[in-house]
């Protein structure tokens, strides 16, 4: 019999946004290698790991050198040392989790993609649009059928539940993922309410949760009531203490989330253990260090630059009267393009004119179009330049 590829891989686009994006540079650059680009596409950050951080994770290296303190293989849900200091984070907002409903991973990406192999086969996700292209893609490789919800100006990116679609999975991303936009309390309880109705299942993206500083927004799926039995949240320590280069995060999973009789969390737990070996011992006690008081201190005065990097490209904009959202309770500022121009017509406009790379909005879905993302997790210095160049081509 002849082997078969999985030929839901046509359903996606032949390359991943982001390697899109870093593909048309490289091309520019390759054809003016004096350019000085500058990079906001990629929400990928600049500063360094926080000082109490990079001490845990030496210490624990000088552990691994050791005889009586070397670790092998760890716990596939990660260690309690961590697990408890997200209990205990959690518990700083006012929410109770017990350790065993957190599960260690590398990273929100991983676990959003591989979290499908618990759901049944065949079903249907609602995702909002403009969404993070990892929802959509890793759904269509699974072959289940993806509707979507749109995310507009008019409803100022934030959809409401609509009771006339009907989906088993729900996904959300608040703050958002392309647009910033966050719901409130309110607003996530209206989800909430629906997926209890239902019967769906959110799968909660928090991995922006950090940089919330407006009060009434939701830095929790699970300060809604009622979401312990219809939700999983995913989070990450990339964007909240830098760690997309040294990779870990940690999913939430209810341990009163059941479905005809199946446990999610036993679920999961099962999966991991088949498919996955767990984060290193060392950037766990990375992980661990940044929730300490001196860990928490350092990594807010890393999202306060970012924030004040944001402050800088939302200055710019309104100067040039060019609307966005954003910025605010999230590192991504989401702009129109100005004189109507398409996504992929600015970034061409912004690389050749001002060599400054952003994300065109329609790459995370049609209602994207004519939308631009700008991060800013880049340095100051490149974001003031960045700033300073477009405001004198546009
Ligand atoms: C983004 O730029 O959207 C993010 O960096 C992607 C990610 O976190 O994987």
């Amino acid at each position: 019999m002849t082997m078969k590829f999985n030929s839901h891989f046509n359903d996606i686009n032949e390359s991943y946004l982001f390697a899109e994006v870093a593909a048309r540079t490289q091309t520019f650059r390759a054809a003016n290698p004096e350019s000085d680009i500058i990079k906001l596409g990629i929400g990928d950050v600049t500063l360094p790991l926080a000082p109490a951080v990079i001490a845990a994770m030496r210490s624990a290296v000088s552990e691994m050198s050791e005889k009586d303190t070397f670790r092998g293989y760890g716990p596939y849900e990660g260690y309690d040392f961590l697990r408890e200091s997200i209990r205990g984070y959690y518990g700083s907002f006012g929410v109770k989790i017990a350790a065993d409903e957190i599960f260690v991973s590398d990273g929100a990406k991983s676990d959003l993609g591989n979290i499908l192999d618990i759901f049944s086969e065949g079903g249907t996700s609602l995702i909002t649009d403009p969404v993070y292209p990892v929802y959509v893609d890793t759904n269509l490789m699974a072959g289940r059928k993806v509707i979507f919800a749109d995310a507009t100006e008019q409803n100022d990116f934030l959809p409401a539940p609509d009771y006339k679609v009907t989906a088993d999975i729900i996904y959300i991303c608040s703050p958002n993922n392309p647009t910033g936009a966050a719901y409130t309390l309110k607003g996530l309880q209206e989800w909430v309410d629906y997926a209890n109705k239902t019967g769906a299942v959110i799968l909660y993206d928090a991995a922006y949760e950090s940089f919330i500083s407006d009060g009434g927004l939701a830095r929790s799926i699970f300060q809604i009531e009622g979401a312990e039995t219809c939700a999983i949240e995913f989070c990450s320590f990339s964007k909240t203490a830098g760690f997309t280069g040294t990779r870990c995060g940690y999913t939430v999973i209810p341990k009163a989330l059941e479905r005809e009789g199946l446990n999610a969390n036993k679920l999961w737990l099962r999966r991991q253990a088949t498919k996955f070996n767990g984060v290193s011992y060392v950037v766990q006690r990375g992980a661990e260090a940044v929730f300490t008081a001196e860990g928490q201190k350092q990594i807010r005065e890393n999202l306060a630059y970012y924030k004040r990097n944001a402050r800088v490209i939302a200055d710019g904009l309104d100067e040039l009267g060019i609307k966005y959202t954003g910025g605010k309770n999230s590192p991504y500022i989401w702009l129109r393009c100005p004189d109507n121009a398409g996504s992929w017509q600015f970034f061409d406009l912004l690389l050749n004119g001002a060599q400054v790379v952003g994300t065109p909005g329609a790459g995370f879905g049609k209602n994207g179009e004519g939308y631009f993302r700008l991060t800013a997790f880049g340095s100051r210095e490149d974001t003031v330049r960045a700033m300073q160049r477009i405001k004198k081509l546009l």
